[in-house]
Formats: C-alpha cells, structure tokens, sequence
C-alpha cells in the first residue's frame, strides 16, 4: 500500500481546495495532475496542434517535456524548460486540455512523471483517474463530487465576486459538457474507483469537507 491519498472527481468539485489543505494539514505533497495535462495543452496550442487529429498528437507528444517544481509549497510545472503555471488556468486551456487528455500518448507520458513522483514522497494528486489507473495502491481514496447545479453556482460566485460579467446556464453548460468528455473516453475515462469513499459536497463549504477527509485518512494511517 502506498503512502498516497487519491482525490478524483469531475471539473469543480473543489478538489484542488481540499487536496491543498489536507496536504498542509498531514504534511504531504499536493500533485495537481490536472495542471500537467493543462501543460501539454498550451504546448499543443502554441504548435498549432488540430486536438482532433491523433496522428498529430502522437507525433508532437515526445517534443514536450514536462517536470515538476515546488516553490513556497506551490506547484509549478516546466514545460521545456519554460514555467507555463500563468497559462494554465484560462477556459481555452482548460478546454484543450479536456479534449487531448484523451489521447492514450499523452496520458503515458503524464502517468509515469505521476507515479515517480508519489514514488518519491508521500502525496496527496487528484485528477480523474488517480485511484483507478495511477496510484491503484493509495492508502485511501476518495471520489469527491457535487451536482451540476452546485459546481456551477460556485463557479458563477467565484467569477461575479471577482467583478466577472457571466452566465450560469453558459457555465452550467460548460460543466455538464467538460463532465462528459471526460467520463467518456475511451482511455481511463473519469470513474469512481470501486475502493473509493464517494463524497458529494453538494450540500457541505470547504471546512466540512476538509475535515472529513483529514479524519478518514487519519482513521487509515492509525
Ligand atoms: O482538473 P483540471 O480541470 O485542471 O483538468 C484539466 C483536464 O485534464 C480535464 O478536462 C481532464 C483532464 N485530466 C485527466 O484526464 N486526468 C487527470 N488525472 C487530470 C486531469
């Protein structure tokens, strides 16, 4: 058994929240694998790269490389030398992400840089397919989720608090279409592994859910 915790779940379930938090609280490293895929996205932008087109994936894949730096604590991802962190959170990254991810190259090459890192330090990674395909061993996993309704609502807050003119149904639409693109595919496709503790925070804030998970992973490592 690993020393790693698996946090999976769909677009905006607050899983990255929750995994930096535990991760401070036990000690721990948070991977955000999410980040990488993003990374090879905005390479794939950048050359110009038709996402449909799995021939052209295939052959621009071993151009990127991707490794992984932590300052003060935060990730940061190198992309051929280059910190790409600043670039990783737009819609249009996000997107690309969403449609390369599906791509049996580029989920190898992310899947090994994954395993040699919580093969180095106990972590905290979350993503999509951590407790199913990448750390299949982790000490405990869980499969964190919320409706549709509740992601969006948190998106819509998020982005009107920052002064952001939005539209819920179009966010609302975004999530529901992002959700099916990516328990879809073919190649470990997002699913709740059989061994996973299900949460839906649908109806819970950030403290509650913080602490279940602190209290589950402290109840394992007892
Ligand atoms: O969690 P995120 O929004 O940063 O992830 C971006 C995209 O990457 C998302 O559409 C699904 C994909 N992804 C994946 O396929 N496997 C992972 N382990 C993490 C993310």
């Amino acid at each position: 058994m690993s020393k790693a915790i698996a946090i999976d779940g769909p677009a905006g379930a607050g899983k990255s929240t929750i995994a930096k938090r535990v991760a401070k609280e036990l000690g721990a490293i948070y991977v955000d694998t999410g980040a990488m895929y993003r990374a090879m996205a905005v390479y794939f932008t950048r050359l110009g790269v038709d996402p449909d087109n799995e021939e052209a994936i295939n052959a621009a894949v071993d151009g990127a490389k991707v490794t992984i730096d932590y300052v003060n604590g935060e990730q940061q991802v190198i992309l051929n030398g280059e910190n790409v962190n600043a670039f990783l959170r737009t819609e249009e990254t996000g997107k690309m992400a969403s449609k390369t991810s599906k791509y049996a190259a580029v989920r190898t090459k992310l899947v090994d840089l994954q395993r040699e890192l919580a093969s180095e330090k106990p972590v905290i990674m979350d993503g999509r397919d951590i407790g199913t395909v990448v750390l299949p061993d982790a000490f405990l996993k869980i499969f964190l989720t919320a409706s549709v309704d509740a992601r969006a609502k948190r998106r819509f807050d998020e982005l009107t608090a920052k002064g952001e003119e939005c539209d819920y149904e179009a966010i609302k639409k975004d999530i529901a279409d992002r959700d099916y693109q990516d328990s879809h595919r073919e190649v470990s496709p997002l699913k709740q592994a059989e061994d996973a503790v299900l949460l839906d925070t649908s109806n819970m804030n950030i403290d509650e859910v913080t602490d279940a998970v602190i209290k589950m992973a402290k109840e394992h490592l007892a």
